[in-house]
């Protein structure tokens, strides 16, 4: 890993890597460098053999990620607030959403517009307890534009989702976690290791059949999702590592993937 980041800082830890988001004072705002950043350091991260998940977060206490950088497209047009839009799916959201490595968002503050798009696009959310969540672009003229009316409806459904978006406030942890926003709500102090905590399980079970469970979840949204759940099943039983989780089973002893 050699590359340079100004706006991400990177580490790794027990098969993690974390990737901070590190424009505290701008509320680590996403403009389009940091996008850059933020592709390059996920294609790395799923390039290195000895990553097994990812954890996004936020730097400093005060905000994950406050949305998309608002001054950068304050005088867009029509053509360029699609390509800003379709720039940050492909190389981005749809990028964590599609990932065959587990990716655990740790919102340690505000998650705004495209911040809690992108907390929406990785496969788990775990807040502290300050955090506050909201998709508030009605506010300035404009709907989520990172996959947001998709997601967020997919997680919480119509209703809820319709509500945050149309209200544009913002909501807390609590009733994140009571609407199925978040999957847990801890500490600010035990954020960290809480979603190292939740990867350390996942990174004992085979990674073949973590990356198949993803992509057939996330067919679930799709009408080809049965079909993609037997395709996925049955591809496993071609490989390795059920070999070796079954036989570790019938030895009682605890599976090595
Ligand atoms: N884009 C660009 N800059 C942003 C930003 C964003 N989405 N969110 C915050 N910032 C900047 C502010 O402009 C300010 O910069 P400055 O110090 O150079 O003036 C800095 O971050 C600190 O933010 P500030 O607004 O002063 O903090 P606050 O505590 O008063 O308010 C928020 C916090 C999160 C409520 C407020 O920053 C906010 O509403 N941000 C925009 C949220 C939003 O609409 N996101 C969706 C974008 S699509």
């Amino acid at each position: 890993m050699n590359e340079t980041y100004h706006n991400l800082l990177i580490s790794y830890d027990q098969g993690t890597c974390l990737i901070t988001i590190a424009r505290e004072k701008k509320l680590n705002a996403l403009n389009k460098d940091t996008l850059n950043e933020l592709h390059q350091a996920l294609v790395s991260a799923f390039k290195d053999d000895a990553v097994k998940g990812i954890l996004l977060t936020g730097q400093g206490q005060k905000a994950f990620v406050a949305g998309a950088d608002i001054s950068e497209f304050a005088d867009f047009n029509e053509e360029e607030g699609r390509d800003l839009a379709r720039e940050g799916h492909n190389k981005v959201f749809n990028l964590i959403h599609e990932s065959s490595k587990p990716i655990v968002a740790a919102i340690n503050g505000f998650a705004l517009g495209g911040g809690l798009e992108l907390a929406l696009a990785c496969h788990i959310r775990i807040a502290a307890t300050g955090a506050k969540m909201g998709l508030p672009e009605v506010s300035l003229g404009l709907i989520p534009g990172y996959g947001g009316t998709q997601r967020l409806t997919h997680l919480v459904g119509r209703g809820r989702a319709l509500e945050m978006i149309l209200s544009g406030d913002m909501i807390d942890a609590e009733k994140a976690l009571s609407i199925g926003l978040v999957n847990e709500v801890v500490s600010a102090e035990a954020l960290l290791s809480k979603a190292q905590e939740m990867l350390a399980r996942m990174y004992s079970r085979s990674p073949k059949a973590l990356a198949a469970a993803i992509r057939a979840v996330n067919a679930s949204v799709t009408p080809e999702g049965y079909e993609v759940e037997i395709d996925e099943f049955s591809g496993l039983f071609g490989t390795g590592e059920f070999v070796e989780g079954v036989s570790a089973f019938l030895e009682k002893r605890k599976p090595n993937f």
